[in-house]
């Protein structure tokens, strides 16, 4: 009954797309070899650079974030390389299982906890002792999206740095550019990926690759080059179509480009700062809401926790049950948890893109309609730790209370997600 309202995804991308992007692709065929479709790309590409505040060449590849993936390892690597994988949840990982598979050795190393950041002093006693400098690319992620951890790539650099190891420095940006502040060039980073579906607010199908002068030099030793992603022949600019190796994804060009209008309209550190605030608003429910046993972060430090998406463990709440509640009866869907120490324990809630605070719906409950639906939950919780924040409700949460009521009647009805989370709270208070 209540979720025939508009449809709200609150997953970490794709991410809700602005009706101007929408709009945007509404468009017939173009003539493809000259004319304004053209000047989308080329201008596309200049503004990308702005995107990750580089003079490094872009490039866009027509697939998701593991077709970017791709176009990495074969422009820049051979049959024999080494990687060096920073793990810190699952998506460098993905990018190593990838890069394996065009036979480049690969080797783990592990951040200090499964709910941490990468170690950078980890990163420069793993270099110092490769004598030998073997490892011939070092991968990471900015945000791990299932973990929703945020690694310090400058602190990373610093680290590399501090032992003169010559490693290409590539950082996987799918889930961070356009959310949380990148400097590619300040950063040194040699190879950025991105992809359009999430901080870029755009349907997924592109995705980008900025490769510097270093990444340029060994791609031209990379033994894995193919013609279809190959960097030089799309560097050819005599044609259009040597820029995407065939047709282009003409619809989705025009999206990008009124997303990067829009992205420019209000300032990237300006979009920077939104992603920030509205994180602290999602960070300041949960933890309104934690209890020991109970709800939680799975990003342990405050510090190492990303502004495009949050991952939090669900203790003794039954978490399908949950998104069950929050997709069927309120029209809001939550993102799964994802990777073996997420899924089923966890969900996670995605706040980047285009999203202003109703959206994120932080409100007091004197203020809000919606929290007369979550008044047993807060009152509750009012008598415990925080009182302060026990007013606060943010968005795709609130929902899931609000949803707990029973359609036919209107009336609240404690489920069995309130019911368990009570008794367990119950249960942990009387403990301490
Ligand atoms: C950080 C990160 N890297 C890579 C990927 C893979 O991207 P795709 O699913 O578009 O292939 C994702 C997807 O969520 C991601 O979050």
């Amino acid at each position: 009954m209540l979720s025939n309202g508009r449809q709200m995804v609150a997953i970490p991308g794709p991410s809700i797309i602005p009706e101007r992007v929408l709009a945007a692709m509404q468009r017939p065929m173009p003539n493809i070899y000259e004319g304004p479709l053209v000047d989308v790309s080329l201008s596309i590409l200049a503004d990308l650079k702005k995107i990750a505040r580089t003079t490094a060449e872009p490039f866009i590849a027509i697939g998701n974030g593991h077709a970017a993936w791709e176009m990495v390892i074969t422009n820049s690597m051979s049959r024999g390389d080494k990687v060096l994988v920073l793990d810190s949840g699952r998506f460098a990982i993905g990018w190593g299982e990838a890069a394996a598979s065009h036979g480049v050795e690969v080797e783990v190393l592990l951040a200090p906890s499964k709910r941490s950041a990468v170690d950078p002093e980890a990163v420069a006693d793993r270099l110092r002792a490769d004598t030998g400098h073997t490892i011939d690319a070092i991968l990471v992620v900015q945000t791990d999206t299932a973990s929703s951890v945020q690694n310090d790539i400058a602190a990373i650099r610093r680290a590399i740095d501090s032992t003169g190891h010559p490693a290409l420095f590539m950082v996987d940006c799918i889930a961070s550019l356009g959310c949380e502040p990148y400097e590619m060039d300040e950063w040194k980073v040699d190879v950025t990926v991105g992809a359009s579906q999430k901080g870029l607010m755009c349907p997924p199908g592109i995705a980008f690759v900025w490769a510097n002068d270093k990444a340029l030099a060994a791609h031209q030793n990379a033994g894995l080059r193919n013609s279809y992603w190959d960097w030089t022949a799309r560097l050819d600019r005599s044609a259009h179509y040597f820029i995407y190796a065939g047709t282009p994804p003409i619809s989705l060009l025009y999206a990008m480009r009124e997303s990067l209008d829009m992205i420019f309209e209000e300032g990237l550190e300006n979009v920077w700062t939104r992603h920030r605030i509205l994180a602290e608003a999602v960070r300041e429910a949960i933890a309104t809401w934690a209890t020991p046993g109970g709800m939680e972060f799975n990003i342990i430090e405050p510090g190492q926790r990303s502004d495009a998406v949050t991952s939090i463990l669900t203790g003794s709440i039954d978490v399908d049950r949950m998104r069950e509640i929050a997709e069927v009866s309120a029209g809001v869907t939550l993102g799964l948890g994802i990777g073996p120490d997420l899924h089923g324990v966890g969900f996670r809630i995605g706040h980047m893109g285009h999203l202003n605070p109703p959206m994120i719906s932080r409100r007091d409950r004197s203020s809000a309609a919606l929290d007369g639906c979550t008044d047993g939950w807060f009152r509750r919780r009012r008598r415990s730790r925080k009182p302060e924040q026990a007013f606060r409700v943010v968005g795709p949460l609130a929902v899931v209370h609000c949803a707990c009521d029973d359609p036919e009647t209107g009336r609240r009805r404690r489920n069995e997600l309130q019911t368990t989370a009570f008794s367990r709270t119950k249960r942990v208070q009387r403990r301490t």
